[in-house]
Parts: structure tokens; C-alpha cells; sequence
């Protein structure tokens, strides 16, 4: 059975009050937009369109970067006239599923049985009983439960504000069917609309059957309007991200104070602390420790690597045993083998650290290559750009690099060596042996402190 996919995406979002284009605003760092074409993708359809309208050439790229087709409605007259704007590009036959960009969380297992309930023969309907239904159409049935229509809020009876059987926005209809009702619509009603719940009511007079199938649960089925309405989405959609890794076998303080934004795979034994977000692709080995408010960014974390409060790691990778923070920063291109050392306020850019390096204090690691066993002291850093090019830093192993120097790249710190603290150096150093690079210290003899002149 041949399914295309509509995706209405072309309301303005008045009540978010913002300038970005509601279908773009974000739900665990992704786009409500691209949440829902990354459900449709997983239900093989022939086609997928997105109607677009309010801000359409931002919502046209993430339509793009699906392989999702945009059709622009303007200006916006109603949702059937939103579909009635995608007619054209529409299959001869075979199934229409109708979604909402502003709908994100919507199961590919609802969407899917949502159509197989049409079937190319019958009209399904997505429906929900909601305690509040105010807003929302209510589903019109006989005394028998046939289902008879939809009634806008706007259009219903006080009877009919009673019901609180509700039209999610979401239906699946045989394509043949739909193009003709779609374009049969008319707009006399309160809003002044062409409203697409009307062809419920022309499906009953053709006799066409019509199934309302409820909604397996409230949050797949949740649109967002408001702010509030989506944060609280954000809040429902990490609840079920945390309660999904706390079966796995991840601890997690408090399910409450978790932030996932793209994926987390783990080992055994992984104890997380409150406030951490993670982005991008996390890996967490064995054992690995995780303190409270970290953010970690596409990262990778071997066995027993133990994270303290409030460190920030984005691109990195940490071979087993390694240690950082409290208040340590990673940067792209930070690579730290087995048992490393980063301690507070420490910064790390495009560097490799071998096994057993320490930097345990105040420090600035860019562009460096460093050995087995260094150990770099507080307050030192690589001047590694010279104001137009970065260059390359290489400390060898079991070198130890003294508080408070600079050294000014390229430049290579032989292997053993020691470089005093205060240092400033600017030429490789010989291996083995001691570099100093500073003012000696001197005492000045009969010296005596300036005292104030008296006024005359
Ligand atoms: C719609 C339904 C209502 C249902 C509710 C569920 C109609 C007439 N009513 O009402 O029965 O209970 O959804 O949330 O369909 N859109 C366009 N172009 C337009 C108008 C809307 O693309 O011209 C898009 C919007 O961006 C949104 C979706 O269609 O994604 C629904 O539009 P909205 O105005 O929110 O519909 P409701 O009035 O809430
Ligand atoms: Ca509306």
C-alpha cells in the first residue's frame, strides 16, 4: 500500500512569541520540525510534504535536509486548505497520513497503525479523551457510536462543548478520497477557515467509514503552542530518556535533573550526578563517574574515567582511568590516554596527552603533543598562535614543566627534562637537564623605600 506523508508546518505560532518560526523551536536540541520527519522516515513512505508558510525558507532547509519535499501555502486559509495545497504533488491512490510539525513526539508506531486503520478504504481519526478539551474539535457520534463529524471549539453547541472525545490533528485517509473532499471544503464556519475536520462529516454522507482510534498515550499526541506547553513536552520527553537508562542499568541521582540532547551509550556500573547535559554522541565506558552539573558534548569515555563537578568536555576522548575537573574545560581535539590527570581550570584544545600525564592546576594546553608522565604546572601555557597560525608544542615524557611558564610555539621540550617555574621559552630544550628562562634574582644593597614629601 503506497502511504505519503503530509506534515502541516505552516501556522505562525502566535502564542510563542518569538521570532523563529514555531516548527523550529527545539525539543532536546533538535528541531520540533525534525523530530516528527525523523519518525516519518522509520514508515517507508513514497513521499513526504511539508507545507510550509509562516518563516517557510528556514523550515524549507530542514525540509531539505530530510529528503522531505516543502509546499509553500500563502497565505494560510486553514488546514484543508493547507492540504488542499499539496493535491497536486499526492499520489493517485494509496494512503494519506496527516501530521503536525507541532506535534514532535508522535510514536512511529501510532502513525503506523493510524494508517493501516485507513487502509485505503476508511477515514481513521487519531483521537484522545482529555479531562480539558476546551480548544480542541470534539468527535461527534450517534446514539449508536458511529462517528458522525468534528465540531470546532469555536463552532460547538454548549451541549457539544461537553465532550471530551477530541480530533488530535492527525488522520490517515485513502489519497483518492481525500483530494476530492479537500477540494469540496468551504469556509463558512467561525474562523472563517477551510477547515480539513468538515470531510469527516462529507466521508459519513458518502458512506465512507470513518474509525476514531484513540491515542495509545497523552504525550505522543501533545502539541506545542506555548512556551510552557514546551518545556513541559521537554520535561516528559528526558523523564522517559532517564527512566529508559535507569532500566539499562545507568544511576542517575535524579531523573528530574537529567538533559539528554542526542545519544548516550554506556558500559555497566555508569553513576551520573544531577544537572549534567549531554549533546551530540556520549559514549560512558564502565564504571565511569559523572559529577554534577557537567555538560559533555560528543565524547567518548573509557572505563573508570571519574568526572568531577561542574567540567565542561566537548569532542574529546578519555582513555580508562583518566581524571578531570572540578571546573575543567575540553576541547575539540583533546585526546587523553589511560590515567591522565586534569585538574582545576585547566583547558585542553587539540591536544594529545599520553598515559600518566598530569595538569593539575591553572593551565592552557592548544595544539600540544604531550609524553608518558608529564607533569605541566599551574599557571603554564603553550602560546600556541602567533596571531594568524597555530603552531605545534611537543613535551616528551617525563618531562616537568614548572609553574607559571610560557612556551612560545613550536617548540619541543626534550624528553626528562625540567623547566623551571617562570620560564619563558622560546627554543627546544636539551633532555635531561634543567632550563631556566628568567631574570635572575637580585638584591639591591642601601636601597631605601621612597617616603612621601612633607608639605611645605
Ligand atoms: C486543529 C483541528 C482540531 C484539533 C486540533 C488538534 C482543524 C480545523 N482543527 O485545530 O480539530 O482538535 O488541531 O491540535 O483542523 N496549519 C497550516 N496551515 C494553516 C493552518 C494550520 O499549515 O492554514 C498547520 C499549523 O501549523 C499546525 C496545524 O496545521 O501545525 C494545526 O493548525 P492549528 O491552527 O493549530 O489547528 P487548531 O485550530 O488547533
Ligand atoms: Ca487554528
Amino acid at each position: 500500500m503506497a502511504l505519503d506523508i503530509v506534515i502541516m508546518a505552516a501556522g505562525k505560532g502566535t502564542r510563542m512569541k518569538s521570532g523563529l518560526p514555531k516548527v523550529l523551536h527545539r525539543l532536546a536540541g533538535r528541531s520540533l520540525l525534525d523530530h516528527v520527519l525523523d519518525t516519518t522516515a522509520t514508515l517507508g513512505p513514497e513521499r513526504t510534504l511539508v507545507v510550509t508558510g509562516h518563516g517557510a525558507e528556514q523550515v524549507d532547509r530542514v525540509v531539505a535536509a530530510h529528503g522531505a519535499q516543502a509546499v509553500l501555502q500563502s497565505p494560510q486559509l486553514g488546514t484543508g486548505h493547507a492540504i488542499q495545497q499539496v493535491v497536486p504533488q499526492l499520489g493517485e491512490a494509496g494512503t494519506t497520513l496527516i501530521l503536525n510539525g507541532d506535534v514532535p513526539l508522535i510514536e512511529a508506531a501510532t502513525a503506523s497503525a493510524l494508517a493501516q486503520a485507513c487502509g485505503d478504504a476508511q477515514l481513521a481519526l487519531l483521537t484522545i479523551i482529555l479531562p480539558d478539551a476546551s480548544g480542541y474539535g470534539r468527535i461527534l457520534r450517534a446514539p449508536d457510536g458511529a462517528v458522525l463529524g468534528i465540531v470546532e471549539h469555536k463552532d460547538a453547541s454548549p451541549a457539544q462543548r461537553q465532550i471530551r472525545e477530541v480530533y488530535t490533528g492527525m488522520m490517515a485517509a485513502p489519497t483518492a478520497l481525500l483530494k476530492r473532499w479537500v477540494m469540496a471544503l468551504r469556509n463558512d464556519n467561525a474562523q472563517g477557515e477551510f477547515y480539513l475536520t468538515d470531510i469527516v462529516a462529507m466521508a459519513v454522507a458518502q458512506g465512507v467509514p470513518v474509525v476514531a482510534s484513540p491515542a495509545p498515550d497523552e504525550t505522543g499526541v501533545l502539541g506545542v503552542n506555548s512556551p510552557l506547553q514546551l518545556a513541559d513536552l521537554e520535561r516528559r520527553l528526558q523523564r522517559r530518556r532517564a527512566e529508559a537508562l535507569l532500566e539499562a542499568g545507568v544511576r542517575l541521582a535524579d531523573p528530574a535533573r537529567f538533559d539528554l540532547r542526542g545519544t548516550l551509550s554506556h558500559g555497566q556500573d555508569v553513576e551520573i550526578d544531577v544537572g549534567c547535559v549531554f549533546e551530540g554522541q556520549v559514549h560512558l565506558g564502565e564504571g565511569v563517574r559523572i559529577g554534577a552539573h557537567c555538560v559533555l558534548r560528543n565524547a567518548s569515555l573509557a572505563a573508570g574515567v571519574v568526572i568531577q563537578p561542574f567540567t565542561h568536555i566537548d569532542g574529546a576522548t578519555l582513555g580508562a582511568g583518566t581524571q578531570v575537573g572540578p571546573f575543567a574545560r575540553l576541547r575539540p581535539g583533546a585526546a587523553l590516554a589511560e590515567d591522565v590527570h586534569i585538574g582545576n581550570f585547566v583547558e585542553v584544545k587539540n591536544s594529545t596527552l599520553a598515559r600518566g600525564a598530569k595538569a593539575n592546576h591553572l593551565a592552557y594546553l592548544g595544539d600540544a603533543s604531550v609524553g608518558e608522565r608529564v607533569n605541566y604546572g599551574a599557571g603554564s601555557i603553550t602560546a600556541n598562535y602567533d596571531g594568524a597560525n597555530k603552531h605545534l608544542t611537543v613535551i616528551e615524557a617525563d618531562v616537568h614543566i614548572g609553574s607559571n611558564c610560557v612556551l612560545v610555539a613550536p617548540v619541543t621540550i626534550r624528553a626528562g627534562g625540567t623547566v623551571g617555574g617562570g620560564s619563558t621559552i622560546t627554543r627546544a630544550t636539551e633532555a635531561g637537564k634543567l632550563t631556566v628562562a628568567r631574570g635572575k634574582q637580585v638584591t639591591i644593597p642601601g636601597w631605601k623605600r621612597p617616603v612621601k614629601a612633607k608639605r611645605p
